[in-house]
């Protein structure tokens, strides 16, 4: 159950049954807090098996009024073992979360379950976002299933795939020049009205992703020793934190931490040169690109609180090269038969250095994130393939 709304930064405390962007106060992301008490006691009692097999089997801790939230049955996706490739790479214990099952191919989905029904729940009439692509797609098909409006702003170069299922489900789509940056400058003279639903700046996408740390919990028993995730805005990774605080707060697990693991694309890493520096924001990177859209965020919105929570974990940040993105996926797809989406691949590539390293270790349960499928970017498979 819902229970206050308040600042991730200044705790200044918000209305939960209002529509709310960011803070008033002091303008940074906005978190909600839940009673999870009667989901932890399904999790204890193993009632929660007899759940429905989408997110909203953690319905207590999602912002689920009376209404039937808006669902296209995302999320309880396949923790896939990936022994053989994780045996060449001395990390036996590797497994990936096939995110790519979600509906709109894209773990995006969970976000925007959460935030279309928490906005229509609140009155909103039109969202609006700016997005890297899969962010667009889910936005403008659970607009659709709610029965909303939706405009998004693209930048050209998004993977067509994007570009066309938003188009599908009736969006209006404004594609322009740039990175997602420029099409939230964009957004911000065209837009016209609207609730926006951009990455942080509205509390329930945070809280959709989230449910990614409590399937973790239960498909392992557990949590990992560490999380690889590729960070744009990392919504995802600052999710699953939210997560493991509110098991901890119902003393499902101690105070230890999966170590979370940002893994950005070389070209366009402000997070990982923010953590090198020892810095508590990023600088916005200039204009870079990469294969991997999704990660083609200069500055992230709440770049602070990424790396609070990298850091707080113990945690790394990280940037490969795009030719070792597609050097994983081949080597990914021969091994284990398995495609990766550009992303999924980056947090392959990252894996031999952070072995080197000694940040993951053979006995590690080490979690990886494939967070799109890999059929929205036919053009990368196509050049994976030479
Ligand atoms: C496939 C994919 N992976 C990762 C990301 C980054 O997600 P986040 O903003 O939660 O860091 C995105 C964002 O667009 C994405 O589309």
């Amino acid at each position: 159950m819902l229970v206050s709304l308040a600042c991730a930064s200044c705790d200044a405390p918000h209305d939960p049954a209002a529509l709310a962007t960011v803070c008033t106060a002091c303008g940074r992301s906005l978190s909600a807090a839940y009673d999870p008490t009667g989901l932890a006691e399904a999790l204890r009692s193993g009632s929660i098996a007899a759940r429905e097999r989408s997110m909203w089997r953690y319905r207590e801790v999602l912002p689920a009024g009376e209404a039937p939230p808006v669902t296209l049955g995302e999320g309880f996706t396949p923790l896939l073992p990936l022994d053989r490739l994780g045996r060449v790479l001395g990390l036996p214990r590797l497994t990936m979360k096939e995110e790519g099952t979600n509906p709109t191919g894209s773990f995006k989905a969970r976000g925007f379950a959460a935030a279309v029904t928490a906005a229509r729940d609140r009155g909103a009439r039109r969202l609006v976002a700016p997005s890297a692509g899969n962010a667009a797609g889910a936005l403008a098909a659970y607009a659709a299933r709610a029965g909303l409006d939706a405009a998004v702003w693209l930048p050209s170069d998004s993977p067509a795939p994007n570009r066309l299922e938003t188009r599908a489900c009736g969006a209006e789509v404004t594609e322009g020049e740039g990175t997602i940056a420029d099409a939230a400058r964009r957004m911000k003279e065209e837009a016209g009205g609207g609730f926006d639903v951009s990455t942080l700046k509205e509390p329930y996408r945070l809280d959709g992703k989230k449910t990614m740390g409590y399937e973790l919990f239960e498909q392992l028993g557990g949590l990992p020793d560490a999380i690889l995730y590729p960070t744009g805005g990392g919504t995802g990774l600052l999710g699953m934190a939210k997560a493991f605080d509110e098991l901890e707060s119902v003393g499902l697990i101690g105070a230890a931490r999966p170590r979370m693991i940002a893994v950005q694309a070389r070209a366009v890493a402000p997070i990982v040169a923010a953590f090198e520096a020892g810095l508590d924001e990023s600088e916005a990177t200039p204009d870079g690109r990469t294969i991997a859209t999704g990660l083609q965020v200069p500055k992230a919105f709440a770049d602070w609180w990424v790396l609070r929570e990298i850091r707080r974990s113990d945690g790394r940040a990280v940037a490969v090269d795009d030719d070792a993105m597609l050097d994983a996926i081949r080597r990914t797809a021969a091994a284990e038969g398995l495609l990766l989406c550009p992303e999924g691949a980056a947090l392959v590539a990252a894996l031999p250095r952070l072995v080197d390293e000694g940040v993951l270790t053979a006995d590690a349960r080490v979690v990886a994130f494939q967070t799109a499928s890999p059929f929205k970017y036919p053009d990368v498979l196509a050049a994976a393939l030479g």
